[in-house]
């Protein structure tokens, strides 16, 4: 059995053992292309330095295999990526359970990886699309290394591919410092403002239990907040025009089907390049109608 997957980077594809088990196989270099094979070695040893790190943080994350792909034929660089399939994500769980109880200690697991990352100084940052995450006996497991976006003996932080200079500061600030919290709670409130089983100060208080007083500083607004930043939306709001959807949504002034949509006109793409002007002006037009 063969099942095609599509991730931002990868094509996946999901395959069954002849020991009957099912392993998720990602091939990277061909969505996005790898320059050179020196380029590609590079990546192999910091998608494998990442998950070293991340067992050193004791993140819990699933095992895999990495190795290279000789391409002749498609005279392209690629490599691949064998991963155990986790048969529940994340996404889906926290969608259907609906004892808060549970759903608390989910997020907890949650945030807990995110506290270890931070405590060590982005040694590894996670990406916190709820979709990389998935439950393995019981336990909130991390499955995305790639980009192994992580910081490199130089000092410098690695994301790839290489952010645009325009762009530069803001895609490093979102992955390695405590701005990653507008991502976490954004990517949170994606899912939970579905059932609304957690209230929003109660996720803002796990965040700041787990991240601190300035990651809760910067996804803490006021109402008065939301209108400054829709009634003048920049290029690097994407992120707080997802909060303010998801809180909308908390309100009953937006349904989830417009939270998802105002999730995707907002999407920052893997060419780490910034959503369009007026794709943010939309989103924010569309969220001051509600609060009139
Ligand atoms: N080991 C795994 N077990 C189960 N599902 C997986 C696994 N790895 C990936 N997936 C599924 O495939 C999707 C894409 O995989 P991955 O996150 O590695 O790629 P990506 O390029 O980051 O794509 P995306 O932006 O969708 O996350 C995941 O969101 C998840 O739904
Ligand atoms: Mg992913």
């Amino acid at each position: 059995m063969k099942t095609q997957f599509r991730g931002s980077y990868a094509n996946i594809s999901l395959s069954r053992t002849p020991s009957n088990k099912l392993i998720i196989k990602k091939i990277f270099g061909r969505i996005i292309k790898i320059k050179n094979k020196k380029d590609a070695l590079l990546l192999i040893q910091l998608h494998r330095g990442f998950q070293e790190k991340a067992k050193k943080l004791r993140i819990p994350v699933v095992s895999s295999q990495i190795s290279f792909i000789n391409d002749d034929y498609n005279k392209s660089t690629a490599y691949v990526e064998k991963q155990l399939f986790v048969h529940n994500n994340l996404t889906t769980v926290l969608l259907s359970e609906k004892n808060p109880e549970q759903v608390s200690k989910l997020v907890n697991e949650y945030l807990k990886m995110f506290q270890k990352t931070w405590e060590s100084g982005f040694a590894i940052s996670l990406d916190p699309y709820i979709g990389n995450f998935g439950m393995y006996n019981k336990k909130v497991v991390y499955f995305d290394f790639f980009p192994p976006r992580q910081l490199l003996p130089n000092g410098s932080f690695f994301d790839w591919p290489e952010p645009p200079k325009e762009s530069r500061a803001f895609i490093l600030a979102r992955h390695f410092s405590p701005e990653q919290s507008l991502i976490i709670y954004a990517q949170l409130l994606r899912v939970l403002s579905k059932n609304k089983i957690l209230k929003t100060t109660y996720i803002k208080d796990l965040i700041r239990k787990f991240l601190g007083n300035q990651a809760f500083s910067y996804i803490d607004f006021s109402e008065r907040d939301y209108i400054k930043i829709l009634k003048n939306v920049q290029l690097y709001d994407a992120y707080l025009l997802r909060i303010i959807a998801g809180e909308l949504c908390y309100r009953n002034l937006l349904t989830h089907d417009e939270v998802k949509y105002i999730f995707r006109i907002t999407h920052i793409p893997a060419t780490n390049a910034l959503p369009k002007k007026e794709d943010l002006k939309k989103a924010g037009t569309i969220l001051l109608e509600r609060l009139d």
